[in-house]
């Protein structure tokens, strides 16, 4: 007999999946009424599953944001695409412990296979190994401490038994305008957000390879460079082949955060902007970004597999023997028990295919370099960066406004748009001031849904300088 929950949970989802297109893409409850809608008493006693079901649907649908759809620009955010949520839903029904294989054979067959069709698709060393995590930060977190781990065991340090206090001191170099999160990962293994060596980096986020030369030659000891696939603002990617050349020069670790600029070394038309990056020692991806997996997903990817495992092994004695004869998939993450996250990536590889992952990917880059040009001819709005990926960002002000004003009115454009809800974009800090921030990565999103966007920008910008202009001029 089916369970009537699940039958209800899938009317409810595939309710709130057909109306997204129509649904304004910003949730339209505040904290308060949610608040009030989950903040039930203790439950003293049992429901039965199916009333619950609706009872959530009830309560969270005016707080779910439209970030399946295709008018969601906020951050930098997947889709969800059905194929990948459909499988997923059966990884939860399966009710599957993807933590060994002989605890679930087939949820470590499907991570194997994705595995391969990924670093395939990607175009990176086809016997590097793949740890299935949470997203781009553990992907980060998984990468560096294998990173850790083999430039310490070149020196005689086994950090996996002996840890870092007493240990040849690590030097990590890493781009100055590098994600908040690899910080966090570093903070994680014991290596300190601070203790990095930053490099100088160009007007759209790019490393120097000479900054980095400079620095690395008077390093002594080992090192490990941080590189980056896609500046969370400007899309940038760090000059991968100098980078590589320097780092094997230096015998450093090279790692590279490619958390949606990586997927450009997908597509033979982009991959001019990626040369070089298949050198490198490691690879952290997300599969909820650009791959449009359902969240948590993200990829670590090791060439050096042993490295790798010696990082994330996890011996007990009721566990298998770990001694490489079985895909074991927890040997390459920091999780035991875990969610059977292959099947999910599967499907949607399966349901895409390399050609569909390529024209979505450069079909995104083509819209924001539309969008790009369709804004700069607009007095009072300034593209701030070049646009050669899926991120563009913007500042509003005319001539005469100088940094604070643009600030205001930037922070008031985001607003109006937000406000007006028919698209969905954000703001952020880019080199000391505000900017519009644009990512365009959501599969379902149209040529018309970017016309959309860009009709809401210029109509936003107006009101807002219209306003701005009335309150400088009050007697007029
Ligand atoms: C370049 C980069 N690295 C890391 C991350 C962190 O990814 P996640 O939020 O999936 O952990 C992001 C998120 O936007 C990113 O853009």
């Amino acid at each position: 007999m089916t369970s009537s929950a699940l039958k209800t949970a899938f009317a409810h989802a595939d309710r709130f999946r057909s109306n997204l297109e129509s649904r304004p893409p910003k949730a339209p409850a505040s904290a308060e009424m949610l608040e009030l809608a989950f903040g039930l008493p203790t439950p003293e006693h049992g429901l039965d599953a199916d009333t619950v079901i609706d009872e959530l649907a009830a309560a969270a649908e005016p707080g779910l944001m439209g970030m399946a759809g295709p008018r969601f620009f906020g951050w930098v955010i997947g889709a969800s695409h059905e194929a990948g949520v459909a499988a997923d839903w059966l990884a939860s029904a399966w009710g599957q412990n993807a933590g060994n294989f002989h605890a679930s054979p087939a949820a470590a067959m499907a991570e194997k296979a994705a595995s391969r069709w990924l670093l395939d698709i990607l175009n990176l060393p086809q016997d590097s190994s793949v740890g299935f995590v949470t997203g781009a930060t553990m992907a980060n977190f998984t990468c560096l401490a294998a990173a850790r781990s083999e430039v310490l065991c070149r020196v005689g340090w086994d950090v996996e038994a002996d840890g870092l206090m007493g240990a040849p001191a690590v030097t990590v170099f890493i781009g100055a305008d590098a994600h908040a999160t690899v910080l966090n990962a570093l903070q994680y293994l014991g290596m300190g957000r601070k203790r990095v060596v930053a490099i100088e980096t160009d007007d759209q986020g790019r490393m120097r390879p000479t900054a980095l030369e400079a620095k690395i030659q008077a390093t002594v000891g080992p090192k490990i460079v941080v590189a980056q696939a896609g500046q969370i603002n400007t899309g940038a990617i760090d000059p991968m082949s100098d980078i590589v050349k320097i780092c094997r020069a230096a015998g450093a670790w090279l790692h590279v955060d490619g958390a949606f600029g990586l997927w450009a070394n997908a597509s033979s038309l982009l991959r001019s902007q990626t040369i070089g990056i298949e050198g490198a020692d490691s690879w952290a991806t997300d599969g909820h970004k650009w791959l449009q997996l359902p969240y948590e997903t993200g990829f670590a990817i090791v060439r050096h597999p042993a490295a790798h495992r010696r990082a994330m092994n996890i011996n007990a004695s009721y566990l298998p023997e770990t001694n490489g004869a079985q895909y074991e998939a927890s040997q390459y993450v920091p999780e035991l028990s875990r969610r059977a996250r292959g099947f999910a990536t599967w499907a949607l590889l399966r349901a895409l295919g390399r050609d569909g992952v390529e024209r979505m990917v450069v079909g995104h880059c083509d819209f924001a370099r539309y969008l790009a040009d369709k804004l700069k001819p607009e007095v009072g709005i300034r593209v701030e960066n070049k646009v050669r990926l899926n991120q563009v960002i913007i500042s509003f002000g005319g001539a005469e406004a100088d940094q604070q004003m643009r600030d205001t009115l930037t922070k008031a454009v985001i607003l109006e748009i937000q406000n007006r809800n028919r698209v969905f974009v954000e703001g952020g800090d880019w080199r000391g001031h505000w900017v519009l921030r644009v990512s365009i990565i959501s599969e379902p999103t149209q040529q018309a849904d970017i016309e959309l966007l860009a009709d809401e920008i210029i109509k936003a910008w107006k009101k807002v300088h219209e306003t701005h202009a009335m309150l400088a001029s009050p007697k007029a």
